[in-house]
């Protein structure tokens, strides 16, 4: 019998739903209680829990009535970036484990803040950051640090896909709401960027603009000001360099997310949704060569739990694990501020068509 552990999630829009399917995966999580104040979406959150069979949940358009009636192990914090500062900042003083969504937050000063006041608590604190999770890229990453490509050089990102979703309220139309396209997107590449290489980048150049996409959307009166496609690159201190290609106006794209490693004995390949790792050693000018591809299943039922390719059924796994077992997380405050922090820096370059050097030690 597994430890049973109690869940709030705190915001239930399509991430926070997507939370509540896959915490009914997960031996041992109980999700007890929501909040929203956003009716239709704690509505349509109390539809998932239901189909899910997940037992009786609470909801709370206030996050605090939910903490007045019950006694959680854990809570996920779902909302749109620019709330999680406020709502982390005030959880922090509970003794409860908190999983909250990417970015951790929309700037490097709020999420400084967040990294100093984590460090004096002793409840579990996560950052959502998942995409190291989908079983693709979990297996790419362990066969570059067994070694398989020998000493990486080279690594690179490509995410070609379908603009950004709306959102409740259109928050995600705004920089001021999301922390910028290479803050709220990109967070998740600079962190497998950081994961994969194994170090602290020291420089980033970035390019990009809203060339395609919201051109002719208005709320209020007020223009989008997201970036739609941007290219960076980024040195690390150990020598490697990376690159991202970013473009959400790729809709029809074969694949959404492609990650390529390159060291000096050979060259691996991931791709998703395919699941197709893709291994490739140097061979000899002239030798025939010997590509050698494998496809990496994921659990159908976490594929079907959401839009991640798993990847948010693998992270709660881990986060269930941390919990039960008091053990440090796996992705860390201080992840999230220095995926944060690389984001920034590359809308600064974008800004000023400069290098940005950073000093993330
Ligand atoms: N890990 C991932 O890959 C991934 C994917 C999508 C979204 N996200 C993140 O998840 C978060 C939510 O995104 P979404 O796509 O679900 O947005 P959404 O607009 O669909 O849902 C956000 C919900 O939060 C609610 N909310 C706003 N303020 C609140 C508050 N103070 N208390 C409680 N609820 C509040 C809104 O009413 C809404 O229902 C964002 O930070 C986003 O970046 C992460």
């Amino acid at each position: 019998m597994a430890d049973v552990k109690k869940y709030g999630v705190i915001g239930t829009g399509m991430m926070g739903r997507e939370h509540i399917r896959n915490l009914a995966l997960v031996p041992g999580a109980q999700l007890v209680a929501i909040s929203d104040p956003h009716e239709p979406s704690l509505q349509a959150a109390l539809d998932t829990s239901a189909k899910a069979a997940m037992g009786p949940v609470k909801a709370y358009t206030d996050y605090n009535a939910m903490l007045d009636q019950h006694s959680l192990d854990a809570i996920i914090i779902a909302t749109p970036n620019h709330t999680h500062f406020d709502i982390a900042a005030e959880l922090l003083d509970e003794d409860i484990a908190l999983l909250v969504e990417k970015p951790l937050c929309t700037t490097v000063t709020e999420a400084s803040q967040l990294v100093e006041r984590v460090k004096t608590r002793n409840a579990l604190f996560w950052t959502g950051l998942e995409y190291r999770y989908m079983p693709p890229v979990a297996s790419f990453i362990d066969r570059i640090h067994e070694g398989e490509i020998g000493r990486l050089q080279m690594l690179s990102i490509r995410e070609h896909r379908f603009p950004f979703l709306r959102k409740i309220g259109n928050w995600n139309r705004f920089s001021r709401n999301t922390g910028g396209t290479m803050v709220e997107k990109c967070c998740h590449f600079f962190d497998l960027m950081r994961l994969i290489v194994q170090s602290e980048p020291v420089r980033i150049y970035a390019s990009g603009a809203m060339d395609v996409n919201h051109l002719d959307e208005q709320y209020d009166g007020d223009r989008p000001d997201i970036i739609d496609n941007a290219y960076a690159v980024v040195d690390f201190r150990n020598g490697v360099r990376a690159n991202l290609d970013l473009c959400m106006f790729a809709n029809g794209s074969e694949q959404q997310e492609e990650i390529c490693a390159i060291g000096d004995t050979a060259k691996l390949e991931v791709a998703i949704p395919s699941g197709l790792v893709s291994y490739a050693p140097r061979v000899s000018m002239g030798q025939a060569k010997q590509v050698v591809r494998h496809h990496v299943e994921t659990d159908p039922s976490a594929l079907a739990a959401g839009y991640h390719h798993g990847a948010t059924y693998y992270q709660l796994l881990a986060f269930q694990a941390a919990l039960v077992n008091g053990a440090a997380p796996v992705v860390s405050a201080l992840d999230g501020l220095r995926s944060v922090a690389m984001g920034a820096a590359a809308h600064q370059s974008i800004e000023t068509g400069q290098a940005v050097d950073l000093d993330l030690s």
